[in-house]
């Protein structure tokens, strides 16, 4: 397995380009299921998500194809995938590769709107809570679904098809937004979501759902409103660039100290979060090319944060955020409401040197002046990304192992810091 050496100290100064949303580019590929036409998508990143999703989408019969390079691309651009489903030929999902990504359970959605079918496993618990799929199970019922849980599968009919209805999520999941719109598409009549996730990604996908002719109004707001269309066709969508990419390097600048451009990058899909590094000191500006961050090595200050749903501090911005706050001048409050067990990096930011005290849902960082590298660890990929942000800040060498986690949604994570001045390497192991 492969690890990361970060030698602590460098400034960050430079353009970084932000890549296509792995949040975003999931479900519009699952997105590829509702119809036998294609559906091209530019800016996606090179991840090993995407790569994984593939398989599985392949293993419904949605043939692919990638781009090759074209006139003034750089090594850094996003890619173009075309997915094909003219014929599904397998309505299951089994548990070998719905294990290996929550996210390929929501091919439920298209699978039951298209072939009144599925049969898709329970992806399991992960790293970072229990995670179940029963507000799933509310929504594709209140369309008509009959569903049955079956040695650990669910398994979904609706022989005439789905008839729209009225669903309402008990609270706000991400997913679930997504498959029932998904599915929503193609059921008869309409379909009200209520307490709809707002997320930016719901609203990449309902903008490609409705280039696929789907009749969508309400994505971005907590009411989202679908009218049945019998069919949908291809369609070219641009994948919105990644906010938590975005965050996370702006807080890696934050902590080093610098003056970065991330190119591409867009402030309306993160401004909580920089309002919050605002606070810290760091200065943030929007331009024509993206988002200016810089800090000019005053100390750090710090500030209290709970995550929530968009528009709130986002969870998957938690980690990187601590991780800044260990250098902060003071104490800081970090409270995270989405998932109830992700705090792992807590014990690892601690082998470098960080005051974390854990009480429930609520970290309180105690910042100090120095860490110190250490040989560290993630299970999953913010947390792995907050030892990097950290290892950038500490005097001497951080080696981060179980890069896997990284590279499952960062794109060329090390290329991208050291040509800002980063001393990072990959050690392939
Ligand atoms: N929940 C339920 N029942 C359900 C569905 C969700 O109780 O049927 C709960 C979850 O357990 C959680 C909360 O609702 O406590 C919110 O979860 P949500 O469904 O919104 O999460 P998700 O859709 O599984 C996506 C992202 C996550 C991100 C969350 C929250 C993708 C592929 N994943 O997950 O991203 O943290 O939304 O914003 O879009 C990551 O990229 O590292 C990552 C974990």
């Amino acid at each position: 397995m492969d690890s990361i050496k970060v030698t602590g100290g460098a400034e960050l100064n430079g353009i970084i380009p932000i890549s296509g949303a792995k949040n975003a580019a999931l479900p519009l590929m699952i997105a590829s299921l509702l119809t036998d036409e294609t559906l091209t998508l530019s800016n996606v990143p090179r991840l090993r998500d995407v790569a994984q999703l593939m398989q599985i989408l392949s293993n419904h019969g949605v043939d692919y194809s990638v781009n090759g390079k074209r006139t003034g691309q750089d090594d850094l651009a996003g890619q173009t995938l075309n997915l094909t489903a003219r014929e599904i030929v397998d309505t299951t999902a089994p548990y070998e590769l719905v294990s290996k990504m929550r996210a390929s359970f929501w091919v439920v959605g298209p699978l039951i709107a298209r072939m009144h079918e599925a049969r898709v496993s329970l992806p399991g618990g992960c790293a970072i809570g229990t995670r179940p799929v029963d507000f799933f199970i509310q929504g594709l019922e209140a369309l008509g679904a009959d569903i049955e849980i079956e040695g650990g599968y669910v398994v979904v009919k609706a022989p005439g098809g789905l008839i729209g209805g009225r669903v309402e999520f008990p609270r706000v999941s991400v997913g679930a937004t997504h498959t029932i719109m998904m599915a929503a598409t193609l059921a008869k009549g309409e379909t009200e979501i209520v307490n709809a996730a707002r997320e930016p990604e719901v609203v990449d996908l309902a903008r490609c759902l409705k280039a696929m002719g789907a009749k969508i109004e309400g994505e971005g707001t907590s009411t989202i409103r679908i009218q049945g269309v019998p069919r949908l066709h291809g369609a070219h969508h641009a994948v919105v660039p990644d906010r938590i990419e975005t965050g996370t390097y702006a807080m890696a600048v934050a902590i080093t100290g610098g003056d970065v451009l991330l190119q591409g990058a867009r402030t309306d899909l993160l401004e909580s979060a920089l309002d919050t590094l605002r606070q810290t000191g760091a200065e943030i500006t929007a331009t024509d090319e993206g988002l200016k961050v810089y800090r000019n090595g005053n100390g750090i200050q710090p500030a209290d944060v709970t995550t929530e749903p968009f528009p709130g501090f986002p969870t998957d911005l938690q980690a990187q955020f601590m991780a800044l706050m260990t250098k902060a001048g003071g104490k800081s409050r970090i409270t995270e409401t989405i998932f109830e067990n992700r705090f792992m990096h807590v014990q690892e930011l601690a082998r470098l040197g960080a005051q974390i005290a854990i009480d429930g849902r609520t970290a309180t960082v105690e910042g100090v002046s120095t860490l110190r590298g250490a040989p560290v660890m993630a299970t999953d990929l913010r947390a792995s990304v907050s030892l990097v942000i950290a290892g950038l800040a500490a005097e001497g060498e951080t080696t981060v192992s179980r890069v896997y986690h990284l590279d499952r949604g960062f794109e060329r994570l090390e290329d991208k810091l050291t040509r800002c001045g980063a001393q990072i390497q990959r050690i392939s192991g």
